[in-house]
């Protein structure tokens, strides 16, 4: 039997991703390399290998760029955001993938995956089942880390009306005492807020102001379509952990250095089973710099190798009303094609047990100089 394909489509999310692909790009203003970006066509970037489960089943892919910035994917009109996409998904089929990932913006822009899954050649998906389950393993792996007793915090989930956001308000519900839903959209959160309060088993509320509910939690997940950062130093409580989905990030750079006793923490990260090798196609033997440790793909890019590895050629996630059981199954044939959550991260580095534990004192610190 062949070996099972798949492509993913990437696209830089930042000018920094841009000048790590192509280092000619650094210093470079925003306009000129937005305009080079926008003329630039779609090409496949990335040859990813050596993605082997525990039992030996393998798969082999491609990282196909569909290379423009998230500002771009939205500012555009969406048909020629879609036929950008769809050419993309094109490149992929005919390298033989039998199954399409949407990376970031890709799955977010327009109805998040539905049209560009009804006018593909192969199957897509968002990525977004395993990114949700992924993310809510790692918020609470962090509260943990951070002995905030979970049952009893006031979680806060940022970008809640939407595909990651929704599924994990659901997820995180059962497990703390009170959950805050986050969005723009007024009238779109309040009426789900409408739909599933009552179903939660905790209290629950909704507001539009990011600033006043992330002063309230002890347990923030970022999951924003957002190109500005959302979350501030200032506002966030004294060991809060956040779990950062979002791609590009919500977190504010500053809280790195000015929060010591926050925990910052990328939650979609996952370690990929056997010896993963992401080459560049154009330059042979050179790899890929996903910024992320070795062995470590984003989650949406793992859901799409295990959809691979597993034979689902099927468009698994895709649209704003994710079913659970989807997430429970995807998180169940993942962990059986050996993808576990990747160690801690957060701004573009690890975060070591010896970190934790310094954030953990600079909480307690920080504290009892409130106290006192
Ligand atoms: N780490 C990974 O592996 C991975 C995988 C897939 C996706 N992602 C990232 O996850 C994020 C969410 O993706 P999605 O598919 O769930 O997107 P989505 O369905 O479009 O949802 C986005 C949500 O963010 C809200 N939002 C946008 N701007 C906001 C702001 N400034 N403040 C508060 N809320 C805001 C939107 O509601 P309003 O418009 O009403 O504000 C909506 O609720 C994206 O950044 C995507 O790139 C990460």
């Amino acid at each position: 039997m062949s070996v099972p394909k798949f492509c993913f489509v990437i696209h830089p999310v930042s000018l920094e991703d841009v000048a790590r692909f192509e280092p000619g790009a650094k210093g470079k203003g925003k306009p000129i390399i937005a305009k080079i970006l926008e003329w630039m066509p779609e090409w496949a970037a990335v040859h990813v290998t050596g993605v082997r489960t525990p039992d030996g089943r393998e798969t082999e892919g491609w990282f196909v760029a569909a290379p423009l910035l998230p500002e771009q994917m939205l500012a555009f009109p969406r048909e020629e955001v879609y036929a950008r996409i769809l050419r993309a998904i094109g490149i992929g089929a005919e390298l033989g993938a039998q199954v399409a990932g949407l990376g970031a913006f890709t799955g977010v822009v327009g109805d998040g995956g539905v049209t560009i899954a009804e006018r593909s050649p192969i199957p897509v998906t968002t990525g977004n089942s395993l990114t949700i389950a992924a993310g809510v393993q790692s918020l609470f792996r962090g509260a943990r880390e951070m002995g905030v007793e979970a049952e009893n915090a006031t979680a806060v989930v940022l970008g809640a009306t939407g595909s990651i956001g929704g599924a994990c308000v659901r997820l995180i519900a059962p497990q703390v005492k009170h959950v805050i839903l986050v969005a723009r959209n007024e009238t779109r959160l309040r009426k789900m807020h409408e739909e599933i309060a009552a179903r939660l088993p905790c209290s629950s509320e909704y507001t539009t102001d990011v600033s006043a509910a992330v002063r309230q939690a002890q347990l923030i997940l970022t999951a924003t379509s957002s190109t500005q950062n959302v979350v501030e130093p200032e506002d966030l409580r004294t060991g809060a952990v956040v779990c950062e989905l979002s791609l590009p990030h919500d977190v504010s750079r500053r809280v790195a250095t000015l929060r010591p006793d926050v925990l910052v923490t990328e939650g979609g990260n996952m370690l990929v089973p056997g010896e993963p090798r992401f080459e560049r196609v154009r330059e042979q033997g050179r790899e890929f710099d996903l910024n992320l440790p070795p062995r470590t793909a984003l989650a949406c890019m793992s859901e799409t190798m295990v959809l691979a590895l597993e034979r689902r050629f099927e468009s698994y996630t895709l649209g704003r009303g994710i079913d659970l059981a989807k997430v429970i199954e995807m998180q169940a044939m993942a962990e059986r094609c050996g993808f576990t959550v990747a160690g801690m991260r957060a701004f573009d580095a690890a975060v070591t047990p010896e970190q934790i534990a310094a954030t953990r004192k600079a909480a307690r610190e920080r504290r009892a100089r409130v106290v006192a």
